[in-house]
C-alpha cells in the first residue's frame, strides 16, 4: 500500500475506517469480559470533547502548556488522596499500566544502583504478577526472580519471597488484584518485608486501584492495599481501567518525592532543547489526560461508588451462578471484579472458552499452571451489568455442550516446521484468529513457557507484515 496521490475525502476516509471496524467485537453488546471500560454515555461524550478540546497541546512542553502540569498535578491529588498518600505523595501521569510500572521499575532499579554502583538490581515478584513487570525487567536490564504464589489462594507467598531476597534486591511487587485470580496479595506483609530488608515495595493497583476502596466501603473484604500500608515506596493505578477515562490514562504515585528523582530523564548536553521527561514518551497529546481529568470530575466520588456497587453486584451474581453450575469451580476466593473458572475434572477449559466465544461473549481462556487446569478468565465490566442471566446461562450451555463431546487431540507434531505455514494450517491468517482456538491453545500449552513465548514472538513478528 502507498500513500494516495491525492488526498481522500473525509466521507471516502470515514466510511474506510467503519468499514475496517466491522470485524471488530460489538464492545456496546455487554458480552465483553475484558477490554472494554466504558462510562455512561453522557459522561462519555464529555471525555471526548475534552479529549478534542487539547488534542494538539503537546504535554512535553509545560512552560508552553501550563494546562499541562495544572491537570496532572490534579488528577494526582485526586487519586493520592483516593488511596492513602499522604503529604509527601508525588506521581505522574502516564499512558498505561506498562508504563507506569516501567517507570517503578526504572525508579527503584536507579535507587538500587545509586546505592550500590555497578551491581544488577534484582525484583522479587509472585508469578501472577502482571509481565509488564518482565517487560520493564527485559528493557531495563533487571533480573526478575519469579516466585510461586500459593497454590490454594493463589496469593503472593511472603515467606518465599523473602527467601528470594539477596543484597542485590532493588524492590518487590505486590498486585491489588493481580489478573489472573482477581486475589490481593498481602501487601501489609509484604511492606513490613520490604522495610525489614531494605528494600522497595511495588504495588500494582492498576486493576484494582478505583474501585477497591469503594468495594471495602461497601462491605466487602478488602485486605489492605494502598499508599497508607508502611513498606510501600510506589503504585501503580491505571485510569484507563475503572477509572473509565478514554485510552491512554494511567499513574505512577511514589510515597516520597526522593524516590521520584529516580523515575525522571533529563539530557542538557546536547545543541538542542533540554529534554526533560517525567515518562517514557516525551512529545504526547494532552487529550488523554484532559478527557481523564474531565470523567475523575464529572463522575465524582458518588458516581464512582455506585459504579462499585453496581460491579460488585453483577460479579457476586456471576461467581454464585458459575459456583451453582455442576462440574464447574471457581478459581480461589476472587477479591475483585476479575476471577477464573474451570471444569473440575480434565481440562476443557479451551474448549469451554470456545463455547462462549461462539455464543457472542469475548472471554480469556489461561493456560494450566502450577496445578489449576486450562480456565475461563472474567473481568467483569459496567457493561456486563444486566447481562448476568443471559451469560450464566449460556455457560451452562457452553458446559453442556462442552462434556458431551470428547476432546479433539491437538495437533503435536506441527511444530518444528515453517512458522508461517504451521499458522496458516491453524487457521490462523494475518487478518483473524480461527473461532476455534482451543487446538491452538492446546498445543501452545504442550511447550515450556520460555518455547511458548518465543514462538508468540515470531509469530507477532510475522503478523505485523
Ligand atoms: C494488574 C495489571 N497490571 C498492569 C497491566 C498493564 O496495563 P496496560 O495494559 O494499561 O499497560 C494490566 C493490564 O491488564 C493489569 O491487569
Amino acid at each position: 500500500m502507498k500513500l494516495p496521490a491525492q488526498g481522500l475525502s473525509a466521507d471516502a476516509v470515514l466510511a474506510t475506517l467503519e468499514a475496517y471496524a466491522g470485524g471488530d467485537f460489538p464492545y456496546e453488546s455487554g458480552r465483553a469480559f475484558s477490554h472494554v471500560f466504558e462510562p455512561a454515555p453522557e459522561v462519555a461524550e464529555l471525555a471526548r470533547r475534552a479529549y478534542l478540546r487539547f488534542l494538539t497541546p503537546n504535554a512535553l512542553n509545560p512552560a508552553a502548556f501550563p494546562s499541562a502540569l495544572r491537570l496532572e498535578r490534579e488528577i494526582v491529588q485526586m487519586l493520592a488522596a483516593h488511596l492513602g498518600g499522604g503529604p509527601e505523595t508525588v506521581g505522574n501521569f502516564t499512558s498505561g499500566g506498562t508504563e507506569s510500572i516501567m517507570l517503578a521499575v526504572k525508579a527503584a532499579r536507579d535507587g538500587f544502583t545509586a546505592r550500590h554502583p555497578g551491581q544488577v538490581a534484582e525484583m522479587v515478584l509472585p508469578d501472577t504478577a502482571h509481565p509488564a513487570f518482565h517487560k520493564a525487567a527485559a528493557y531495563l536490564g533487571v533480573k526478575a526472580v519469579v516466585v510461586p504464589v500459593d497454590p490454594t489462594t493463589f496469593r503472593a507467598d511472603v515467606p518465599a519471597m523473602a527467601a528470594a531476597i539477596t543484597a542485590r534486591t532493588a524492590l518487590l511487587v505486590g498486585s491489588a488484584p493481580s489478573y489472573p485470580h482477581g486475589v490481593v496479595d498481602p501487601i501489609e506483609a509484604l511492606g513490613a518485608l520490604a522495610l525489614d530488608k531494605g528494600v522497595w515495595l511495588h504495588v500494582d493497583a492498576c486493576m484494582g486501584g478505583l474501585m477497591l476502596p469503594y468495594f471495602r466501603e461497601l462491605g466487602a473484604p478488602v485486605p489492605a492495599f494502598d499508599l497508607s500500608v508502611p513498606g510501600v515506596a510506589t503504585l501503580s493505578v491505571d485510569l484507563h481501567k475503572y477509572g473509565m477515562c478514554p485510552k491512554g490514562a494511567s499513574l505512577v504515585l511514589h510515597t516520597d518525592r526522593a524516590h521520584r528523582l529516580h523515575q525522571l530523564f533529563a539530557y542538557a548536553a546536547w545543541p538542542g532543547y533540554a529534554l526533560l521527561n517525567t515518562t517514557v514518551q516525551s512529545s504526547r497529546s494532552l487529550g488523554p489526560m484532559a478527557a481523564a481529568w474531565a470523567v475523575l470530575n464529572a463522575t465524582g466520588d458518588a458516581g464512582y461508588r455506585s459504579l462499585a456497587a453496581a460491579l460488585l453486584d453483577t460479579t457476586r451474581k456471576l461467581l454464585d451462578g458459575v459456583r451453582a453450575i455442576d462440574g464447574l469451580a471457581v478459581a480461589g476466593e476472587p477479591d475483585f471484579t476479575l476471577f477464573t473458572f474451570h471444569p473440575r475434572e480434565g481440562d476443557a477449559g479451551y474448549r469451554l472458552a470456545d463455547a462462549l466465544g461462539k455464543r457472542g461473549w469475548l472471554v480469556q481462556p489461561q493456560p494450566a499452571w502450577d496445578g489449576l487446569p486450562p480456565n475461563v478468565h472474567l473481568c467483569v465490566l459496567p457493561g456486563n451489568v444486566g447481562h448476568e442471566r443471559a451469560f450464566l446461562d449460556d455457560l451452562a450451555a457452553a458446559w453442556d455442550e462442552v462434556r458431551a463431546q470428547p476432546g479433539e487431540p491437538s495437533p503435536r507434531g506441527a511444530i518444528g516446521g515453517d512458522l508461517g505455514a504451521m499458522m496458516a494450517s491453524l487457521g490462523v491468517t494475518p487478518d483473524r484468529l480461527p473461532d476455534e482456538m482451543a487446538p491452538i491453545n492446546e498445543l501452545l500449552e504442550k511447550l515450556p513457557p520460555e518455547l511458548r513465548t518465543d514462538l508468540l514472538r515470531r509469530f507477532v513478528n510475522l503478523l505485523y507484515g
